[in-house]
């Protein structure tokens, strides 16, 4: 599968089943949260969910005062789903791109 038909292929998981419908949604990201824990993550951390899809889980961090926030996936139906789950998305870096193709500009902490 090559990267266009990647990016077609979750696009059409998102928009045919809906982002609370697929089969891998969780209302809670508990195990998450619980890992987060274990590594000591503060909201002092910044993170990034690669193929954060629509999870609730960086809103979740965001109400928690996590401040740096990233979330990328090659989906954009995924990203445009989790930017409505979440607060005040402006305060978030959104990036739509393949991770296969990615080169990333900085590090982050989890
Ligand atoms: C099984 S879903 C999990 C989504 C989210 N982490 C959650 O728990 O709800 C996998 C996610 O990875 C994304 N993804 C798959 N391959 C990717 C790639 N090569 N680059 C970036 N994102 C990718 C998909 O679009 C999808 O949102």
């Amino acid at each position: 599968m090559d990267q266009p038909e990647r990016q077609s292929h979750w696009d059409d998981r998102y928009r045919t089943s809906g982002a609370d419908s697929v089969s891998w949604f969780e209302a809670e990201p508990r195990l998450s949260l619980e890992l987060f824990d274990l590594v000591g993550a503060t909201p002092a951390s910044s993170v990034i969910d690669i193929g954060g899809g629509a999870s609730s889980l960086t809103a979740t961090l965001q109400q928690r005062g996590f401040a740096d926030l990233t979330v990328l996936d090659v989906s954009a139906e995924a990203l445009d789903a989790s930017r409505r789950n979440v607060d005040s998305p402006d305060e978030i870096t959104w990036i739509r791109a393949d991770l296969l193709d990615w080169s990333p500009a900085r590090r982050w902490n989890v």
